[in-house]
């Protein structure tokens, strides 16, 4: 039994050092955040590849907009506004959330101060105050350790007004989406990820199977649907439902 206990305090030790990792890499990579998005640098990988990531994107924007946000909306893990302009322009009050202030000032510039308001925060120890229509976080969900999932998605819950949507977008296990200089992907929930500079981070990453996804969170008590690109992401709307 102390044993277990032993254990089970140096995971958790472990995941927070891992936690921190993440943000000091998210910070660290801010300046070169969107050649990822973009398909530049490392992460071009030829005019066909190129086409195909920018025609799945645009799969992932008609979602969103499809949606329709409106109200009272939180945009969390935010970054450098990728997301955020599309948000703005529904939404009666935007709130954008993320850990680096350094990733918050290219939003600021890229969106014009779109969201009326910004917050500096890290969302492990972020509990919401207030209630919103409309949540969304762009691939942010597969930074969430498995061990913080149930409790990262009971935050949500708790973030929505009766009748508010989450909205996310995430990536699906494939290489060709990662820089050309990463490591292969695995299962193990973590991944090394590299900067221009070649200074090198471990990262949380969870590839989580759409059609697993959908059925997990219907048994954590959210109804919707996720739905998946042909290669790179998949996407999805889920609401609470009384009974989570
Ligand atoms: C993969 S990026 C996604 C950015 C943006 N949502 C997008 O789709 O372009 C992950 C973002 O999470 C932020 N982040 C990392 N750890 C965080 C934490 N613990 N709390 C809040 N934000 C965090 C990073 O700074 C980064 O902007």
């Amino acid at each position: 039994m102390k044993d277990e206990i032993i254990e089970e305090a140096w995971k958790a030790q472990d995941e927070q050092a891992q936690l921190k990792e993440q943000v000091a890499y998210y910070r660290a990579r801010a300046a070169e955040y969107d050649e990822w998005h973009l398909r530049q640098g490392r992460y071009d990988r030829g005019d066909e590849h190129n086409l195909q990531w920018r025609t799945e994107l645009d799969i992932l924007r008609s979602a969103l907009e499809r949606e329709r946000p409106f109200g009272k909306c939180l945009e969390l893990a935010c970054g450098t506004g990728l997301w955020t302009a599309c948000l703005a322009q529904g939404a009666a009050d935007l709130t954008a959330l993320d850990a680096s202030s350094e990733t918050i000032e290219i939003n600021r510039t890229k969106t014009g101060n779109a969201p009326g308001r910004y917050v500096v925060a890290d969302l492990f120890g972020w509990w919401p105050t207030e209630k919103y229509d409309f949540v969304f976080f762009g691939f942010w969900l597969s930074h969430v350790p498995l061990q913080q999932f149930n409790r990262f998605w009971e935050m949500i819950r708790t973030a929505l007004k009766p009748g508010g949507r989450a909205f996310f977008i995430d990536s699906l296990a494939t290489q060709e989406s990662t820089a050309r200089d990463h490591a292969e992907i695995d299962d193990s929930g973590v991944v090394e990820r590299k900067l221009n500079d070649g200074r090198t981070f471990n990262i949380v990453k969870v590839f989580h199977d759409p059609a697993q996804l959908e059925r997990q969170l219907g048994d954590l008590g959210w109804r919707g649907s996720i739905g998946r690109t042909e290669q790179f992401f998949y996407y999805g709307c889920m609401v609470p439902t009384a009974a989570g």
